[in-house]
């Protein structure tokens, strides 16, 4: 059963390579992102592991646990960190799931038969404060992410989450964002007092709140 967008993200208990992790205790207030990988010792997840690594403070700064999975063992976990300390120049520093029994694959419908039977796509969740799933994406073997977009759209989430706006096309950090349609134009000045311009009746932009 596929996981939509509102839906509590599923909790589990799972081996990692930080120790036990009951997901839902160990997110406790903060937001979360789970994203899977193929299988270890794979040229794009390196990377990908890598640049994760990298952008800790990134991920820090928004409140967001990330938690990484991969069907591969424990020991192979830890042999493979090596490598991305050591090729990426960087500390692996966010646990990694050993997803060897494929429970937390098969409860976020990671596996898809079609592309390959039994390794993980590129799947990726964020999952809010409340525990609901906010965000979904899939990405094939093939493709490693783009982690600045990830960022770009926790921003996006957490605006929405924290001002009632919602945000346009390529929006990037710093640039206005859009009224709520929840919010009926005489409500706007109370509620934004940076000011806002109205372009149609439904869609109305203000300089991003919280700047
Ligand atoms: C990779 O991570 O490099 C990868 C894994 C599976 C298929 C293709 C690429």
């Amino acid at each position: 059963m596929s996981i939509r967008l509102g839906d509590i993200a599923p909790d589990f208990t799972a081996a990692t390579t930080e120790g036990t992790i009951n997901f839902h205790e160990w997110l406790g207030n903060s937001w979360g992102m789970l994203f899977s990988h193929p299988a270890d010792y794979t040229p794009v997840c390196t990377t990908e592991l890598g640049r994760t690594a990298q952008l800790k403070s990134e991920f820090d700064k928004r409140n967001v646990k990330v938690l990484a999975v991969s069907v591969d063992g424990l020991e192979s976990h830890k042999g493979w960190v090596k490598d991305i300390n050591e090729t990426q120049h960087t500390t692996v520093n966010f646990p990694i799931i050993a997803d060897e029994d494929r429970n937390v694959a098969n409860l976020y419908d990671m596996i898809h038969p079609n592309a390959n039977d039994t390794l993980t796509v590129r799947s990726v969740f964020v999952i809010g404060p409340d525990k609901k799933v906010k965000l979904t994406l899939t990405y094939p073997a093939s493709t490693g992410r783009n982690f600045q977009e990830l960022l770009r759209v926790i921003d996006s989430l957490q605006l929405t989450a924290n001002y009632s706006v919602a945000t346009p096309a390529d929006w990037k950090d710093g640039d206005d964002t859009v009224v709520s349609p929840s919010i009926k134009t005489a409500d706007i000045p109370a509620k934004f007092p940076k000011g806002f311009t109205e372009i149609k009746p439904y869609l109305r932009l203000t300089p991003q709140p919280n700047k």
